[in-house]
């Protein structure tokens, strides 16, 4: 099998203007094409925050992310949308469109 999603050396820290969060610190990992992974961890150990890297909808502080060897251009946001189109599915826990109700 061939290696799907390559994550290296991943790191993001969110401010608050004050306090500094290291919401994941140093991650690598790898999938081959083909795989089914499941990530788990306790409550704020940066699940969230690595799979929305991973999807493209939110930027790493350092690292790189590549799908079948091409790296996600994280750098460029008009590209980085082109790219997640073209090459993520994300199904949200949460429900975030709006409805009539319904
Ligand atoms: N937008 C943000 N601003 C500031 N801190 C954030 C933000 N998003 C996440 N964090 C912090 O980053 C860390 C990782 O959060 P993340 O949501 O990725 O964890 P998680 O493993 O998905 O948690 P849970 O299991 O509760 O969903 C936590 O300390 C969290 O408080
Ligand atoms: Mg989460």
């Amino acid at each position: 099998m061939s290696t799907l999603l390559q994550v290296q050396n991943l790191t993001k820290t969110y401010h608050d203007g004050v306090t500094e969060f290291v919401a994941i610190r140093q991650v690598d990992l790898s999938l081959q094409a083909g795989a089914f992974a499941a990530l788990s961890g306790p409550s704020g150990c940066g699940k969230t925050t690595l799979l929305n890297i991973i999807g493209c909808i939110e930027v790493p502080d350092g690292g790189a992310v590549s799908f079948e060897g091409e790296t996600v251009p994280f750098d460029k946001m008009t590209v980085l949308d082109k790219f997640r189109r073209e090459n993520v599915e994300l199904v949200f826990q949460e429900f975030n469109l709006g409805s009539d109700g319904l």
